[in-house]
């Protein structure tokens, strides 16, 4: 397949077309509209997120036949040979390579002449900081007493090697990263207009692998394509690029909630079979906890600041909710010391085991939900204020009226505590404890149901439904049946009154 690489194919034309430099390209449209363009700008970031394109863009709004403009038209000849590269009026030095000194010296002889069809001669040198000491002074000359229609754009990726006396006389821009988001976005535009069929989790992950360079994506992209053609699969990305799905890490973070440190050591095994770095792994992880720890500090828009996918942003909600911010701090904590480790024996596999050890039985653990749900004091238990007002709470009937609910719901989790409910009669709620009763016959259910982690599930379910932490007792009650339409009515069944004695309840609704 013979196609132009992708990052040459779609160089932004405009400033409209640049992604994620707003801060730049409103000042420089601003600048080129009210015609107050500095003598020199220094451009200045890492690789690949768009200091050549905007170079170029703003060497055609100065000299597009059109005249100055925030817009260049792209079809004119001036603007044409500056996108193709072979304006006589724009220049492009290249500072790394032979470091400069015969492009400066020339500059410098020709640098009197003035434009031949453009208005303004632009040298634009690229990794500026690479001059030699020679080209730079030879730079510094021109830069100090310019003829009218020269500028300079010197574009650097170590914006702290350029002399002071070279940036002072500049305007200073800094490209920055561009947000996974972004990239997403643009790839999803260049995958649609090249018929490329790719989902966004794939392109979710190009972008991180990237690291917010624009040109990189592009170009595992291409290398995507012609290694897939035209449909590519998650495992073509994990293959071509070598990475560790996001999958693997909230799996793992699963492993730690559930203390199941076994799991984890067999996820890792299986990820080193799979030829997976273990330096990246932990790289991995740290973002990820990352994400957990924003996830559980940030309550409105959290997206802007996590960059992930729609499901994954959900995933990571979800189990930041099970963790407490001391434990996720913990985590990072100790993935740090992990890499210090894998740092100095030079191999990641036994730090990353102790830490999956570690983090599995970290205090007192990720959160468990049956410890969080509060149990009324006893003193407490028969006082009238027991609930108090501002606490969130929910009545028998509501518990009553979705009883079927939560039964499918407890079904959908573990089938066998469906099976013992069905058994069971919601009787009371009172100081937000759930009284459930069983019949007499029932009694293996209840003790099993009554088992702590069944327990923790019920409440937990409950706590899904209504939002109010219900604290979950099971009593055999006399006189319950586990069938339902025998159940007599309560106001002529004595068995059922002295229960409602007992509980002090009354009667909402019958079943
Ligand atoms: N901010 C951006 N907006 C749109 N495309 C970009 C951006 N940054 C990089 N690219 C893509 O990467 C290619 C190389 O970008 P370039 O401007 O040469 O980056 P730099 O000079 O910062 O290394 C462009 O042709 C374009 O395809
Ligand atoms: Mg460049
Ligand atoms: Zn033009």
């Amino acid at each position: 397949m013979s196609y132009l690489v992708f990052a040459r194919k779609w160089r932004p034309r405009d400033f409209d077309e640049v992604v994620g430099q707003e801060h730049v390209t409103r000042t420089l449209r601003n600048a080129l509209l009210s015609g107050k363009i500095a003598h020199a700008y220094l451009f200045a970031g890492p690789q690949g997120v768009g200091k050549t394109s905007c170079a170029r863009i703003l060497a055609k709004s100065m000299n597009c036949e059109k005249g100055m403009t925030d817009k260049p038209c792209g079809a004119c000849a001036v603007c044409r040979e500056i996108t193709e590269g072979r304006s006589l009026d724009v220049i492009e030095i290249d500072g790394a390579s032979n470091r400069g000194i015969d492009e400066i010296r020339t500059l410098r002889e020709n640098v009197k002449f003035s434009p031949l069809s453009g208005r303004t001669k632009i040298y634009i040198i690229d990794e500026v900081h690479m001059l030699t000491p020679e080209a730079f002074n030879a730079l510094l000359k021109t830069l100090e007493e310019p003829p009218p229609y020269v500028k300079f754009i010197f574009a650097t990726t170590r914006p702290e090697k350029v002399l002071p006396t070279i940036l002072s006389r500049c305007q200073r821009f800094d490209f920055i990263r561009i947000p996974n988001l972004k990239i997403v976005e643009k790839l999803q535009e260049i995958c649609r207009d090249e018929k490329i069929k790719i989902d966004d989790d794939v392109l979710f992950s190009v972008a991180r692998a990237s690291g917010g360079s624009l040109r990189d994506a592009e170009s595992i992209l291409d290398q995507l394509i012609s290694f897939s053609q035209k449909d590519i699969k998650m495992g073509d990305v994990v293959l071509v690029l070598g990475i560790i799905e996001q999958e693997v890490f909230a799996q793992f973070v699963d492993q730690m909630v559930s203390r199941d440190a076994a799991a984890a050591l067999e996820l890792i095994s299986s990820a080193m079979a799979n030829g997976k770095d273990m330096g990246y792994f932990l790289e991995g992880l740290l973002e990820y906890y990352r994400n957990l720890m924003v996830a559980k500090v940030v309550k409105v828009d959290v997206a802007a600041l996590m960059d992930l996918p729609k499901e994954a942003l959900a995933k990571t909600s979800e189990q930041a909710n099970q963790m407490t911010l001391n434990d996720i701090l913990m985590s990072i904590n100790h993935i740090l010391v992990a890499q210090e480790l894998a740092k100095k024996l030079n191999s990641g596999r036994i730090p990353l085991e102790i830490l999956a050890v570690r983090l599995s039985q970290l205090g007192a653990g990720m959160k468990k939900p049956n410890l969080v749900i509060p149990a009324p004091a006893p003193a407490q238990e028969k006082s009238p204020h027991a609930p108090r007002k501002e606490e969130k709470s929910c009545s028998l009937q509501e518990v009553v009226d979705s009883w079927e609910k939560i039964i499918e719901d407890l079904g959908r989790i573990k089938m066998s505590l469906a099976t013992y409910l069905r058994q069971a009669t919601p009787v009371l709620l009172e100081n937000n404890t759930l009284t459930v009763g069983f019949p007499k016959e029932s009694v293996f259910f209840k003790e099993t149901m009554g088992h702590k982690d069944n327990l923790k599930i019920f409440e937990n379910t409950l706590k899904a439904l209504f939002d109010v932490s219900l604290q979950v007792k099971l009593e055999i009650v006399e006189g319950l049946s586990s069938e339902k339409d025998e159940l007599p009515a309560p106001e002529e069944d004595p068995f059922f009154k002295s229960t409602l004695d007992l509980f002090k309840g009354k009667v909402i609704k019958k079943a």
